[in-house]
C-alpha cells in the first residue's frame, strides 16, 4: 500500500493512501498500536452517515471498543466549547489515558478531534481519517489541531502529531463539486511550490482529475502528501520552508475575511490568490510571462471559482494586519517558476493593488459570477 512516513519531532508515523482503506482500518491500526484500547471515533453527522459504518465495522472486526461521538458539522462548530462536550462525552464513556481519537472527517472534525487527542488526560493517541480532498492532502498531515476564537481563526490549537493518517480517496465519491474543487486548488498550490510534474497533471489529465478517477487521485494525493511531509519534516513550527504552503494564501486569507467567511470556501480564495501571487510574481520580474500563464490556465481550468468584488485597499490593509506579518511587513510566497518559490517581503503596495483589481475584472469577464 502506498505509504508516506513523516518525521516530526515527537515521533514518526505513516500516512497511508489506498482506496477502500476506511474498510481495513481495524486491521491495520492492531498492528501499528497493538495495546487493547477505547476507540473514540469523532464525526459530523453527515459524515458519520457515510462513512462510519465502514470504519467502525473494521474496528469492531479487529476486536476494538469504539464509540462514535458525533459534533455538529460546520467551521463555526469549530470551537472550544465542542472539544469540550466530546471532551465530557469520552468521560462518560470510560476514556482514560489508553484511549484512541479517530478523526473521521473533513479539516473541520480533524482539528477538533487532534486538538481534543492533544489536551484530553494531557494527550491520548490520535488516527486521522480525513474525507475531504483538502483534508487529505493538506490539514490531516503536519500535526496542527486548534479550534477558531471569536476574535479569529485557528488562535488557539496545539502541535501534535497523529500516530497515523489513514486516507480513502474512495469516500471523495459523495463530496460535492464545489468541496472537491476547492481541495484541488490545494493541489495545485502543491505543485507551483515544488512538483511540476504534479503540475503537469492538471494539463495533461484534467479530464481524469475532474471525473475523479481513482488511479489519478490516488497519484494526486500521494504526491501532495509528499510534499507536505518533507516541508513540515524540515520545519515541523513554521520558521521557514513551511512558509512555502502558504502560497496563494497572503491574499486568500484576506478575501475570505473580505467576504466575511461567506463567499469563498478557503480552497477557492487560495485560487484567487495564486492567481494575485503569479501576476505579482510576474509583475516583480521574478517569473517568465508562460509559467504566469500556465498557473492562470491551471487555476481557472478547474472551473467554478465564485467570482469576487473587493475594494484593493481593503485587501491591502488586511494583508498589513495579518497575523503572519511580522514587524510590519507582508511576506508574500512567490513563484519563480513552476515548482520553486520564494518567500519576499518588501512588495510594493502599487503592485499588490493593481493585482488585486485584475482579480475583480477577472471576475466581470467570467460573467456575471460577481
Ligand atoms: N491543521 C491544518 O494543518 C489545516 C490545514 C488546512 C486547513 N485546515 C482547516 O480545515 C478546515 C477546512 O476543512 P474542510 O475543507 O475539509 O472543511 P469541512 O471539514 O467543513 O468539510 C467540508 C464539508 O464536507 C462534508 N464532507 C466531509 N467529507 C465528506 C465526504 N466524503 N462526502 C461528502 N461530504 C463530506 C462535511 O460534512 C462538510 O460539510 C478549516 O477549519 C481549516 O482551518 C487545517
Ligand atoms: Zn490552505
Amino acid at each position: 500500500m502506498p505509504r508516506v512516513s513523516v518525521a516530526a519531532e515527537a515521533r514518526s508515523y505513516n500516512v497511508w493512501i489506498e482506496s477502500g482503506l476506511l474498510g481495513r482500518a481495524g486491521t491495520l491500526l492492531r498492528r501499528i498500536l497493538p495495546h487493547s484500547r477505547r476507540v473514540f471515533v469523532v464525526a459530523t453527522p453527515q459524515v458519520n452517515k457515510l462513512c462510519g459504518k465502514e470504519l467502525t465495522a473494521s474496528l469492531a472486526n479487529a476486536g476494538y471498543q469504539y464509540r462514535t461521538l458525533v459534533m455538529p458539522d460546520g467551521e463555526r462548530h469549530k470551537r472550544l466549547d465542542t472539544l469540550e462536550r466530546l471532551a465530557e462525552q469520552m468521560i462518560a464513556h470510560g476514556g482514560d489515558r489508553d484511549a484512541l481519537v479517530v478523526a473521521l472527517g473533513g479539516g473541520v472534525t480533524g482539528d477538533v478531534a487532534g486538538m481534543l487527542a492533544s489536551v484530553f488526560m494531557r494527550g491520548v493517541d490520535l488516527v486521522q481519517a480525513p474525507t475531504t480532498l483538502l483534508a487529505q492532502v493538506d490539514a490531516s498531515v503536519g500535526g496542527k489541531t486548534g479550534v477558531n476564537l471569536k476574535s479569529g481563526k485557528n488562535l488557539l490549537g496545539t502541535f501534535y502529531p497523529p500516530r497515523a493518517v489513514l486516507i480513502d480517496p474512495s469516500v471523495l465519491a459523495t463530496l460535492p463539486a464545489r468541496e472537491f474543487r476547492a481541495g484541488l486548488y490545494e493541489v495545485v498550490k502543491c505543485g507551483v511550490i515544488g512538483n511540476p510534474a504534479l503540475f503537469r497533471m492538471f494539463e495533461t489529465r484534467l479530464k481524469q482529475i475532474l471525473q475523479r478517477d481513482a488511479r489519478t487521485l490516488e497519484k494526486l494525493i500521494l504526491e501532495s502528501v509528499r510534499l507536505k511531509a518533507r516541508i513540515v519534516e524540515e520545519d515541523e513550527r513554521e520558521q521557514g520552508m513551511r512558509r512555502w504552503l502558504n502560497f496563494g494564501h497572503t491574499i486568500g486569507h484576506a478575501l475570505e475575511a473580505e467576504t466575511g467567511y461567506r463567499r469563498l470556501l478557503h480552497g477557492e480564495a487560495v485560487g484567487w490568490g495564486m492567481l494575485a501571487a503569479a501576476r505579482i510574481a510576474k509583475s516583480m520580474g521574478m517569473l517568465r510571462g508562460d509559467d504566469a500563464g500556465r498557473i492562470h490556465a491551471g487555476v481557472l481550468g478547474l472551473g467554478g471559482l465564485p467570482g469576487v468584488r473587493v475594494k484593493p485597499g481593503n485587501i491591502l490593509k488586511r494583508i498589513q494586519s495579518d497575523k503572519k506579518t511580522r514587524g510590519g511587513k507582508a511576506h508574500f510566497v512567490l513563484p519563480s517558476e513552476i515548482g520553486r518559490v520564494e518567500v519576499v517581503t518588501g512588495v510594493p503596495d502599487g503592485i499588490i493593488l493593481k493585482a488585486v483589481e485584475e482579480l475583480n475584472e477577472l471576475s466581470r469577464k467570467a460573467g456575471g459570477v460577481g
